[in-house]
């Protein structure tokens, strides 16, 4: 069975959100949409609060947010502690949220960030394993 990837954006990180659940099919997960459903104006502080409560449901194993600029959404999402949402521009941030910070949840902005780029973020996050060691302490003290 597929592994199921909850992903969720406000009206600014829309078109991306279309664009990547597509490629969560290609790359063999099953996207698990928690809205936004169009290109109307809302909230993002709420579909942060859509994927902690699905992670914390365990409906799906990890997540992609985005906004706009990836930063209202990232801030919200960790406002909940079993969330560690990574705002991540590039390959190696997007290798380094999971390497380092075992990042459950890939932040990207849909007017910052390319598709090319996204894809190639979200491709390199579900792929990278914790590496853990010294990093299982810092990341314990997150709490
Ligand atoms: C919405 O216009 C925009 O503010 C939002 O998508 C995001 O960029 C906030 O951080």
């Amino acid at each position: 069975m597929a592994e199921k990837i909850a992903i969720a954006s406000d009206h600014g990180g829309f078109d991306l959100k279309t664009q990547l659940k597509q490629e969560l099919e290609r790359l063999g997960f099953e996207p698990l949409d928690l809205g936004t459903d169009g290109p109307a104006s809302v909230d993002y502080p709420d579909f942060a609060v859509k994927m902690a409560q699905t992670l914390k449901a365990g409906d799906a194993t990890r997540g992609v947010l985005i906004c706009g600029s990836g930063i209202g959404i990232s801030i919200a999402a960790n406002r909940h502690t079993h969330i560690r949402a990574a705002l991540c521009h590039d390959h190696l941030t997007a290798y380094l949220a999971r390497w380092h910070n075992n990042a459950n949840v890939l932040c990207l902005g849909g007017r910052t960030t390319g598709p090319d780029v996204a894809k190639d973020c979200l491709q390199v996050f579900l792929g990278t394993d914790f590496e853990g060691g010294r990093h299982q302490n810092r990341v314990a003290k997150l709490g």
